[in-house]
This record gives structure tokens, sequence and C-alpha cells, in this order.
């Protein structure tokens, strides 16, 4: 007696989409299931940071300006630390977060008296940071910094 193709039980072609669907799924969930495997997902052993290697801008205790580059009654903006340093009156230095209070674009220019957003307008004024022109709802934040002799550092 031979056995025929009829006989044979062969999957039907919807049963095999269907379990090769479940692998894909129960693939992409192990993929990217949190903490399902029990694999801690940080950094791998001894992948510590060396203690000489920067943070990406606004490294505390770094030459930031010389004081003459900053203009009395203006300011200049530093992109890469995020702040701006002003100078209201002469000898007197201010500094500030580079984001803007409303929604987040980094300012840039300093004229007029004002630091200035040039996404939707704002403005803060050059000695505290506060709102001239709206729609900022708040100030900027002020930024820490030092003077030393004529070298400005972030604090
Ligand atoms: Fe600065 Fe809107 S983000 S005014």
């Amino acid at each position: 007696m031979t056995l025929s193709k009829e006989s044979l039980p062969a999957p039907s072609r919807r049963s095999v989409v269907t379990a090769a669907g479940v692998v894909s799924l129960a693939a992409a969930l192990a993929a990217c299931g949190e903490g399902g495997d029990g694999k801690d997902k940080s950094a791998p052993a001894g992948a510590q940071k060396p203690d000489d290697v920067e943070e990406p801008g606004g490294a505390a205790g770094a030459a930031l300006a010389k004081t003459s580059e900053i203009p009395v009654g203006g300011g200049k903006i530093f992109k890469e630390e995020g702040v701006v340093v002003t100078q209201p009156t002469k000898g007197e230095f201010k500094a500030f977060s580079n984001r803007c209070t409303h929604k987040q674009c980094p300012v840039t220019s300093v004229e007029g008296g004002t630091i200035n957003c040039p996404c939707h307008g704002s403005k803060f004024d050059i000695a505290d940071g506060s709102v001239k022109e709206s729609p900022a709802p708040k100030p900027l934040p002020a930024a820490k910094i030092s003077v030393d002799g004529d070298s400005i550092t972030l604090a």
C-alpha cells in the first residue's frame, strides 16, 4: 500500500502563515522587551568611563572667553557650551542658558540690550535674563561663570 499525497496531514496555507507570524511577533517582542530576558542592558562590563573624558558642552572650569570678547551692553553666545555671557555694564559679567524658555530654541543674537530668540521673537534682558518680549513664559536660567583677571570660565 502506498500513501497518497492527500492522506498526509499537510498544514494548510493559513496555518503556516499564522505560525510564521507568531514566530515573528515573538522575535519582535524578545528584541524590544524591557528586562524580560534578565540581561543587563547597561554598558558592558569593564566599559567604565575614563575620568579624563570631557562631557560634551558646558565643561565646568573650562576657559570660555576673554573679558575683552564680551561687548559692554551686549554679549556673546557660546553655542557649544550652551551659554550666553553678557556684560550689562563695564566689568559686570552675567551668564544665562542659551535655551529659550518658550520652546527651547537656542537664542541666536544679543542686540539692543536683549538676548534674542529667532523662533517666535522672545527677548530677554542682558542684565538678569528676564523676559522683555513674550511668548517666553519665564526668564532665561542663570549659568555660573567665574571671572579671573581677563579670563571667563564656566563655574
Ligand atoms: Fe523662543 Fe519660541 S522658542 S520664542
